[in-house]
């Protein structure tokens, strides 16, 4: 069966018929059952059938697209890319090897990761003018502004790579994207601090350039610590993707109408930097620091049961994940690897999160809606130990999460059924009303 729908009796299994109460007519839609997961009504011949649309706000019961990057199952607490469970990613992969696998599907061969990480390596660098451009903003700008700001301006540097219907120049832009963030976020920092900016270096890895041009100077060698390496390429592999989350959606909303990647994915991070997704890391430190101590936390978690007051537990609760975020779970076991190797023996703020998890996973509020910790509760404790700070937590999670940008707009641009993203509305305006001159109003 097509993805038409039936009208009348002849329902096949594979198919779910709606009945209109009001009119007693039938209409039957396909159900379609991916290789895993909930199964789906095809409904996009509903408004044909019925003139009627979904609404759905927030899309909580929506599927937007086909995929097979990754495959969350919010129930069970599973996370897999490309079919591989993210604790085995973490544990026994590396962040170059995740990019290569959830670009292309499969984990690279040796020759293969070898030749991708040259490729990757050997675009670090930016167009040089790019110094000019990070000149016009004032110095205290948040480096998400600044983000924002110079991924958008991207195309204007490197405009060979942005035909999207060339395979070739779609991979040139892609690597791009993930060699040039490093160097574009620690530069933002640097620029903050009115440093001068570090050029990466072809003889370190991904995590080692970005600490590397984060916090060395001119004036003396840097030595990079293999902990912060190890720590950083585990937090960028937790960070890579997640399905079809705000800012992935985002950029595949951008994408479908054809604009250029580089434009696509300054969209992706001006939607990752809202407090409710990826800008969450930086407000957990925020919180965690107002919270100050053990003692006040039972007043934090009033006011967050509090329907009355906007404040939410920031790094609680998550759209998908009814059960522990796996990789909150990855991420609290980096923090006591981490601050143990580096010596740090009792972080104020991990025991102050430690016991804020441990009292709101008893209290029925977040037991009844099941609130766990996600992946931005845990995170910024570890960027505070490696040295990040605060306002750069979330731009490290853009970073992170460009690979899996342009893993989901790739695809998209590739799906043969893939069309420019326009929902529809349920519209309570006025009704149609004549016009009232000026002199009549009022
Ligand atoms: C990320 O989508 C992704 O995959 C995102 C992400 C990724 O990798 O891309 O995983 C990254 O964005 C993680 C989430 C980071 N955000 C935060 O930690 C901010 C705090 N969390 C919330 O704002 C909230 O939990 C969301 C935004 C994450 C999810 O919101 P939903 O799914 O829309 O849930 P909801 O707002 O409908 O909440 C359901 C109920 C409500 O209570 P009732 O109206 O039923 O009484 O739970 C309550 C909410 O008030 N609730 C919280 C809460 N989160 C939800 N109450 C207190 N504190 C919270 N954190």
């Amino acid at each position: 069966m097509g993805n038409d729908a039936i009208r009348g009796d002849t329902a096949p299994e594979d198919s779910i018929t709606i009945v209109n109460n009001a009119s007693g007519a039938k209409v039957t839609f396909p159900v379609l059952q991916g290789s895993c997961g909930p199964k789906v009504i095809d409904i996009r011949r509903l408004y044909g059938a019925t003139d009627m649309f979904t609404y759905d706000p927030g899309f909580t019961a929506t599927g937007s697209c086909e995929s097979s990057i990754t495959f969350i199952d919010g129930e069970a607490g599973v996370l897999l890319h490309r079919g591989y469970p993210i604790e085995d990613l973490a544990k026994h992969s590396d962040f170059m090897e995740v990019c290569y696998l959830l670009l292309y599907g499969e984990l690279p061969t040796p020759s293969e990761k070898d030749t991708f990480v040259h490729a990757i390596t050997y675009h670090t660098m930016v167009h040089e003018q790019l110094h000019k451009f990070i000149d016009g903003f004032r110095r205290d700008a948040h480096p998400m502004a600044i983000m924002c700001g110079i991924v958008g301006a991207l195309s204007a540097f490197y405009h060979d790579s942005t035909d999207i219907s060339d395979p070739y120049q779609r991979m040139v832009a892609s690597y791009r994207m993930i060699a040039k963030m490093p160097t574009i976020a620690a530069w933002a920092f640097k620029y903050s601090l009115g440093q001068p900016f570090i050029y990466p270096r072809n003889d370190l890895t991904y995590a080692e350039n970005f600490i590397h041009m984060m916090f060395a100077t001119p004036c003396e060698d840097y030595e990079i610590s293999p902990t912060i390496a190890r720590a950083l390429d585990r937090i960028l592999i937790l960070h890579a993707d997640h399905e079809q989350n705000a800012s992935t959606s985002t950029v595949r909303l951008a994408g479908s109408s054809g604009a250029n990647p580089f434009a696509c994915i300054a969209a992706g991070i001006a939607s990752l930097w809202g407090p409710a997704h990826g800008g969450a890391n930086e407000a957990v430190l925020n919180m965690l620091n107002e919270i100050g101590s053990p003692n006040r936390i039972a007043e934090f978690v009033d006011k967050a049961k509090d329907p009355e007051d906007p404040f939410r537990l920031m790094g609680f609760g998550h759209r998908v994940y009814k059960n522990f975020d796996p990789r909150a779970r990855l991420m609290r076991e980096s923090c006591h690897e981490v601050l143990n190797e580096l010596g740090v023996d009792n972080e104020p703020l991990l025991e102050l999160a430690m016991e804020l998890e441990r009292i709101a996973l008893e209290d029925e509020y977040f037991v009844e809606r099941r609130l766990y910790p996600n992946v931005d509760f845990y995170s910024g404790i570890i960027f505070k130990a490696i040295g990040i700070p605060v306002s750069m937590f979330t731009v490290l999670f853009a970073v992170a999460r460009t690979v899996g940008w342009v893993a989901q707009w790739n695809e998209m641009v590739e799906d043969p059924n893939q069309k420019i993203g326009r929902p529809r509305q349920l519209y309570t305006g006025y009704e149609q009303r004549p016009y009232v001159p000026l002199a009549e109003r009022g």
